[in-house]
This record gives structure tokens, C-alpha cells and sequence, in this order.
């Protein structure tokens, strides 16, 4: 016994756990984000939208009561406020109105932008939209169809085309898990939707796009979420 005591000793005093997440950045995420937006709300009237779901737990941790929180996805049943259909689907049959949506369904650019268009027209006055994965990490990232990179983010990248030639619309990206894009419309917003002619189409493209992005540190995210 004495000898196992002694070794368990031995292999604690060698033990150094490794820390190595950077605690300023990793303490955001998407989720921060969107709690951030839920607090402006009054949490018993506020109604949320997640599009695409994934492992739920983004969609678990809201923080609002189950009742107004709103999910998409086409690999879950249909279950009380979870839709089992893919967006369009949904979209076409819905008549309710949220104030915060979150879209993270398939991310393909003519996807994202049917999403986007569909999300500005059944958001509530001084609503907003969360949208994920805008920043590739790689040119394997973000290649079209998936392939085995553990994180994909598609093109979604080239959505920010749109956003950033729209009108009466403000838009931002945290730079923060991927890239999140905050978009807040105006009353009178007008959606650039040029889907063929906005000559984004390579990683290098991406690359040129970049230096023009709005992309703010998650300090300046938040503030702009509150303003
Ligand atoms: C990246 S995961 C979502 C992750 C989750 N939002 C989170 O924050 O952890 C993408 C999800 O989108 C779903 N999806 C794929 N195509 C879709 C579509 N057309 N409409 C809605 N959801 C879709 C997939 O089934 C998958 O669960």
C-alpha cells in the first residue's frame, strides 16, 4: 500500500496539465453573442430562431424559457418548437416573427443568402441575426462540396459581398469562432442579393475580400450588439 501511495506521489508531482486555450478569446463564442442580443429583449416576449442545430447544444444553452426558443433542421424530428425540415421548407410555411435568429444551416453562399433573405422578413423591429462560420480558417475549409476537414465552413464567406453592398443595413463580424456576422437591418433595409455577378469565387478571392471586411474584436462585437 505504502508503495502505491509513494508512486501515486511520484506521478502527481510530474503532472502538468496543459492550458494552452488563449482564456481572452476562447472565453467567447457565438454563444456569448446571442445571449448578449437576448438580453435587450424582454425575456418573456423575446422569440429566438436557430437554423440548423447540429449536437443542440448551442441551442440548449439559450437562455431563454424552452417556449421561445425555435429550431430548423432537417436530421431531427419534429418536437414541440423543433422544426424537422430544412430551412426553405420552413420558411415557406411560417408566419411567426422572432427578434433574434442564428443561422448555421447548410452552409453553401446560396443557401446562407436564401437564409438571410428569409430571416430579414420574418424579424422583428430591431432585431438581429447572427450568422456563423464567415472566416475560413483555410482554402480546405471553406471548398464546396464538403470534404474531411474537421471544421467546414463553407463559402459563407462570399455572403459578406452581399452584406457589405446592402442598404440601410449594418453589419459586422466578431472575430471570434469562425467568424460570426451580427447583422442588424433598418425598417427599409434593401438586401444586396447578386448571387452570380459578384466575382467571388476562390479561396484567393477570399483572400483579397478580407482586407475590406469589418471584422471587430468580441469587446467591440458586444458593444455593438448593445448600441
Ligand atoms: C454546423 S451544424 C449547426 C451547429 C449549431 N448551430 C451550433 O452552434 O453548435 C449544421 C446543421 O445544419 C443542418 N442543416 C443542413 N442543411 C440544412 C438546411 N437546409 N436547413 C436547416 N438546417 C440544415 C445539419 O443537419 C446540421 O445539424
Amino acid at each position: 500500500m505504502k508503495k502505491i501511495i509513494q508512486s501515486y506521489i511520484k506521478f502527481k508531482s510530474k503532472f502538468k496539465p496543459k492550458n494552452d486555450f488563449e482564456f481572452e478569446t476562447a472565453n467567447y463564442n457565438r454563444l456569448s453573442l446571442i445571449n448578449r442580443a437576448l438580453n435587450n429583449f424582454d425575456k418573456k416576449n423575446c422569440r429566438y430562431l436557430e437554423i440548423g442545430l447540429g449536437d443542440c447544444n448551442n441551442y440548449n444553452s439559450i437562455s431563454l424559457d424552452i417556449n421561445n426558443k425555435y429550431g430548423v433542421d432537417p436530421a431531427f424530428d419534429s418536437v414541440n418548437n423543433i422544426h424537422g425540415v430544412k430551412s426553405d421548407e420552413f420558411f415557406k410555411n411560417n408566419d411567426q416573427t422572432f427578434d433574434v435568429i442564428f443561422i448555421d444551416g447548410l452552409h453553401h453562399y446560396d443557401q446562407v443568402l436564401d437564409d438571410l433573405k428569409n430571416s430579414i422578413n420574418s424579424l422583428n423591429k430591431n432585431g438581429i441575426i447572427f450568422i456563423h462560420d464567415m472566416i475560413p480558417l483555410n482554402k480546405m475549409s471553406q471548398e464546396i462540396p464538403r470534404n474531411k476537414q474537421k471544421i467546414w465552413t463553407g463559402d459563407v464567406w462570399k455572403l459578406c459581398y452581399n452584406l457589405m453592398n446592402s442598404k440601410n443595413l449594418k453589419f459586422i463580424i466578431a472575430n471570434i469562432d469562425c467568424g460570426v456576422g451580427i447583422v442588424k437591418p433598418s425598417d427599409n433595409c434593401v438586401l444586396n442579393l447578386d448571387f452570380e455577378n459578384n466575382n467571388l469565387k476562390t479561396y484567393e478571392d477570399f483572400k483579397t475580400l478580407y482586407h475590406l471586411l469589418p471584422i471587430k474584436s468580441a469587446k467591440d462585437s458586444l458593444e455593438f450588439i448593445d448600441k
